[in-house]
């Protein structure tokens, strides 16, 4: 049977609300056109993120009724070390409330300013964090993920040349560490190959600098390694998994992603000494070192997702459901980037909407028709996420992609909504020269796309 289904039943529905264009017209308006403050309950289908959004299994709701909330050293904590540990392999597990603690406990306890981070791609958070440590957060990706239509296999790697380069210049002194995005989903949610991965980390030990690895999506990457790497066809996505953490000193990870968690993170590591720093920092800001910011009942949830995750017949059917998307998107013109991604397909937004400059903000302007026309909320990463105007000159700063994202959550809809998604981005893909441009009103400088305000121009 080529045809493959939902590796699940539904047990538990929630119903979604159907609005009308002109009252979309409306709640974008009153939202600033900003997709990110608009109430989710105006929303059809939600594909502004993977995180946190995942539907729990029957198990994971049991395991909350089962949470111990002890303060210190509860059950709960216990068996999520123990699930953390058995896949990451580390001997230090601290748990946080989500992925940004953790960038942030590993920044604070490793990173000092004028100091430079480098990776195959930082996500916005990661970077804000290790900015704000006062350090320089470097992206080296290999030139083929700038290429939207080149079938590489590995655009998340890193560029090892220019890894080299950056190493050798600066020394053990000035990077604290070196931080692999897997998957790499700033750039498209593409996979990281263990043979480049291998080759970083041996780069890393020759000059004596850490390599630590943002998990945030291992599940997925273990699949296509599986899928796509010499040598990987074999083997379990388990024996996968440990392998990539096997190439790491340690790691930081959102539990939002591939642990199936509506909350959750963890920061775990080898070095004594650095787990000492980052317990230190979490007893301040987090909580005590067995809960981390999270309740028992979520450390349990986060455990039991964790060993649903790396299961064969999920995996075939997230990676080959996301793939059914980009593949009906493409026959029907949308220009989407390619090869799709694990957790979300990427539209080109500058192609999508080519009568729009940059200024205007093609893929954000392009987000906003998705919600107006189709009820659908999505996520720009391009020109609103990473355009800053120079700070002497103010001459503004494109990146080299103006995405729209489609994440779409773990286990939640079903092929039909892609159906309807991908019928309705056809319809507005044959009339894209009615999406308005937009300018900003107010733009926050950190982060402005949570929470900037635009106007049509
Ligand atoms: N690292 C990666 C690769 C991420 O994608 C995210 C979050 C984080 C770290 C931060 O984790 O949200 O738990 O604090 N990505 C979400 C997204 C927000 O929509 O892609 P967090």
């Amino acid at each position: 049977m080529k045809t493959i289904i939902e590796p699940f039943r539904i047990k538990v529905v929630e119903p979604i609300r159907f609005t009308e264009r002109a009252e979309r017209e409306r709640l974008i308006a009153a939202a600033g056109y900003n997709p990110f403050r608009l109430h989710a309950d105006d929303v059809l289908i939600d594909l502004l993120t993977d995180s946190g959004t995942a539907a729990m299994s029957a198990r994971q709701w049991a395991g909350v009724m089962e949470g111990d909330e002890s303060y210190a050293g509860a059950r709960s904590f216990f068996r999520f070390e123990s699930s953390v540990r058995r896949i990451f392999g580390y001997k230090h597990v601290i748990p946080t409330h989500q992925g940004r603690a953790a960038e942030r406990l590993l920044c604070n306890a490793l990173v000092r300013p004028g100091q430079i981070v480098p990776g195959n791609t930082h996500f916005d958070t990661t970077r804000a964090n290790i900015e704000a440590s006062g350090a320089v957060a470097l992206d080296l990706p290999v030139a083929e993920a700038s290429d939207l239509d080149s079938d590489f296999p590995f655009k998340g790697n890193v560029d090892l040349a220019a890894l080299e380069e950056t190493l050798a210049r600066h020394g053990r002194e000035k990077i604290p560490f070196v931080l692999m995005t897997v998957t790499n989903n700033s750039r498209g949610g593409q996979p990281v190959s263990h043979e480049n991965l291998r080759a970083a980390r041996q780069l890393a030990e020759r000059f004596s600098i850490p390599l630590f690895i943002d998990c945030a999506r291992f599940a997925e990457n273990a699949w296509f390694v599986k899928q796509r790497e010499p040598g990987y066809a074999e083997k379990s996505p388990f024996e996968i998994a440990r392998e990539l953490f096997s190439l790491a000193d340690g790691a930081v990870m959102s539990m939002k992603k591939d642990a199936f968690g509506n909350i959750g993170g963890v920061i775990a590591l080898e070095d004594d000494a650095w787990a000492e720093k980052v317990r230190t920092n979490l007893i301040l800001t987090e909580g005590f070192p067995t809960y981390g910011g999270l309740a028992g009942r979520d450390l349990e949830a986060l455990a039991i997702g964790l060993e649903e995750i790396l299961d064969e017949d999920y995996l075939r059917y997230r990676i080959a459901s996301t793939a059914y998307v980009g593949r009906h998107l493409t026959e029907a013109g949308v220009p989407v980037l390619k090869p799709y991604g694990g957790h979300a397909i990427y539209v080109d937004g500058r192609r999508f909407c080519a009568h729009l400059r940059d200024e205007q903000f093609p893929g954000w302007s392009l987000s906003v028709a998705m919600y107006t026309e189709l009820g659908v909320r999505a996520c720009e990463i391009g020109n609103v996420m990473f355009g800053h105007p120079d700070p002497d000159t103010g001459v503004w700063s494109w990146p080299d992609l103006d995405l729209v994202r489609l994440a779409i959550p773990r286990r939640v809809y079903t092929q039909s909504h892609m159906d309807y998604l991908v019928e309705g981005m056809a319809e507005l893909y044959a009339r894209r020269e009615t999406i308005r441009g937009l300018r900003f009103r107010e733009r926050p400088a950190v982060l402005p796309h949570f929470t900037a305000t635009f106007e049509p121009v």
